[in-house]
This record gives structure tokens, sequence and C-alpha cells, in this order.
């Protein structure tokens, strides 16, 4: 049996080889459905893994490279806490654009890889000439859709210009406000926005934004966290990790940007003007704490994910929001972190995948 003291994330290719063994954990909805039915799906579908050879699943993988992405690092930025931040629209995001934070939402790609079975969107779409991704981060969903897609054309958006120099010919980047006033010259087939819970103060804004900027029978889609993070049993009330998640979120909402709107988009998107609007609900277990080969996997990928994110997101939410101190901060979220490997915590991050269509 391999030690549990040294159980490691698989590389992407492993670990996309072990999922795809695996069949799909997924609940599907063909209109808007509340975050509690996203918490009454990853019910059915986590079951803690009570046995002794709890690790076998991880068996032999490869330790987490350390690092994801080639990234420039000409870009501008504003230094806090230790982080550098945004330029462009000073203040407005609240998580940092450093290489670390970069490592890490490269990191998250591949998680969401997993978890998607490697499909980079779900909707029908057809047609796809022109896409936009908003918020783009280090750009990799875009990069990956350019090579997937070469006759199509992908703009990446985003607020902080930390994209790679070198990108597919089919790709490019722009640095911008998606709450401002959309100036596209083209319509798009497909608008996407991954991870983007965290920013806006007008979601409903962005998404008759994106309904303009598509062409007849184009489609939005949103991939994204439903916060709170939750657990199957009480196993994380009292925790330092659910001191840590309900400080972090109600700060953001003090400073005017809700973390708590994507239970919200299938509604939203509806209230826009789109159509057949699908809601898909997917979990992670926030540690392999939960049953079988494909959890596991997610589970290790995950608790990295959370171990190198919690400062990220936190440090500028509750300086700024909350008044505490950086020290303060390092204190609650290193308490926080020892509780995230701890496999009796039953928890998971549950996430959702909403598109629609926009009518012909
Ligand atoms: C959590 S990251 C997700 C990045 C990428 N979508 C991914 O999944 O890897 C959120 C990104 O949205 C960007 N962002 C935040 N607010 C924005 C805004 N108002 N306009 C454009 N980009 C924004 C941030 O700069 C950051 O790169």
């Amino acid at each position: 049996m391999p030690d549990s003291s040294s159980a490691s994330v698989p590389s992407a290719h492993e670990a996309t080889a072990e999922v795809l063994k695996n069949a799909a954990l997924s609940t599907e909805s063909g209109s808007s459905k509340s975050s509690d039915a996203a918490d009454e799906s990853a019910l059915e579908h986590l079951n803690v893994d009570s046995s002794d050879d709890a690790d076998s699943a991880l068996g032999d993988m490869a330790p987490v490279p350390s690092t994801y992405s080639a990234t420039s690092s000409i870009y501008h930025y504003v230094e806090e806490n230790g982080r550098t931040y945004h330029k462009y629209k000073e203040g407005k995001y609240l998580l940092p654009n450093d290489e670390a934070e970069m490592d890490r939402l490269d990191l998250q790609h591949q998680l969401w890889s997993i978890t998607l079975f490697e499909e980079l969107f779900l909707a029908p779409v057809k047609n796809l000439h022109n896409i936009l991704d908003i918020g783009t981060g280090t750009g990799i969903w875009a990069i990956e859709a350019a090579n997937k897609y070469p006759s199509a054309h992908v703009i990446g958006s985003d607020l902080s210009p930390i994209q790679p120099e070198y990108v597919p010919p089919n790709c490019h980047f722009e640095v911008d406000d998606v709450e401002d006033e959309w100036n596209y010259s083209q319509k798009f087939d497909l608008v996407h926005g991954r991870a983007l819970v965290t920013c806006f103060k007008d979601p409903f804004f962005v998404i008759s934004s994106a309904l303009d900027a598509l062409n007849p029978g184009g489609f939005l889609e949103f991939h994204d966290f439903v916060i709170p993070l939750r657990s199957i049993d009480d196993s994380l009330q009292g925790t330092a990790f659910q001191s840590w998640q309900e400080k972090t979120f109600d700060a953001a909402d003090k400073l005017g940007t809700s973390w708590r709107n994507s239970a919200n988009y299938s509604r939203y998107l509806e209230e826009a003007g789109f159509v057949d609007v699908v809601e898909k609900h997917f979990q992670w277990p926030i540690n392999p704490w939960a049953k079988g080969a494909r959890m596991k996997t997610i589970g290790a990928y995950c608790q990295e994910n959370i171990l190198r994110g919690m400062e990220a997101l936190s440090m500028a939410v509750l300086t700024r929001g909350a008044g505490m101190t950086k020290e303060e901060v390092m204190e609650l979220t290193a308490a926080a972190k020892r509780d995230v490997p701890n496999r009796d915590i039953h928890a998971y991050v549950p996430l959702i995948v909403v598109y629609g269509r926009k009518p012909e």
C-alpha cells in the first residue's frame, strides 16, 4: 500500500488517462435550479472512502509540477501585502495576478479539464467561427480552444495582460473590463467565462452584453464555483476552514462584489433573453476523502489548488473589506490550511456549468 503521507497529485496526462477510465458524474437540468439543488446532487455522488487502503487509487502518480505555465513576466501591476494585482482599473478585482496565482490558475485548468473529460465547453455550438473568452486569466483555455478549432478566431480579454506572448495565430488577447460597454466589431458564436464568480459587481450586465455580442444561435457558457464550499455531513462545521470561508465571503459581500452569484446564472440568462438554458453540476472533494479513483484524482488536485489559493482569495478581501492586517490573514489562513488535507472533513467545492442559446 502506498504511504499516505507521500500521496501526490498525478501529472495532467496521467490524471486524464485515469479519469477517462471512469464514468462521468454529473447531473443536468433544462431550467433554472437553486444552489440547494446543486447541494442535493452532490449528496448523491460523493461517498466517503472508509477503507484502510484510502490512497490505493492514487497509485504511483507523479507529483504536481511546480510550474504549469511559461508565461511572460512583462505586465503592469500594483503591489500589496506581498502579492501583485492588476493596474488597469486598479482595485477592481480582488485576487492577485502574480506568478503564483498564474500557476494556480493553470493547475485549476487541469481540474476543469478532468471534470469535463477534456471538453472545453458543453454547449452544442454549430458554426464555430468566433469565440470570446472573458476574464481569460493566463489564457490557457483560449489557447487550447484556438488549437482545437484552428478555423475559429479566439479572443481572450482580461483586466490583466498576463497571457503569453507566443500564441496560436488564430488567438489574441486584449486588456478590457468586461463590465464596460462591449465594442466588438464582429459577432461571436460562443462567449465563454470560467471561474468568474469572484469578479463581477453586476453579472447581469455581463450576461446581457454577451447576448448582444452573439450571433443568433450562438451560446454563452459559464463554468464556475458555487460558493460557499459545503460538506456531505456536518464535518465542516466548527472547523478553521469554515471560519476562513465565512469571513472571506462576508468581506467580499461588504466590498460590493458578491461571490455567491453563480447559483443565479441560469435565471439571469433566462431573464436576459437566452433560451434552452442548461445547468449541470459537478463536485470537487477538497482532498482525496471520497470513494473512487476519479474522485480521488480530483480531490488530490483540488487539495493542491485550495492550498495554493487560500491566501490569494482572502488577502485583499480581508485586509480591504474586514480591516484585518496581513499577519492576521496569514494566521487565519494557516489554521484553515491545516484542515484542507484532513480526510475526516467531507467537504467539496460545488461547481456549475450553465449555457444558453441566443434565439435565432
Ligand atoms: C479566477 S480568474 C479565472 C481565469 C480563467 N477564466 C481561468 O479559468 O483560468 C478570473 C480572471 O478574471 C479577470 N477579471 C476579473 N474581473 C474582470 C473584469 N471586470 N473584466 C475582465 N476581466 C476580469 C481577472 O483578472 C482574472 O484573470
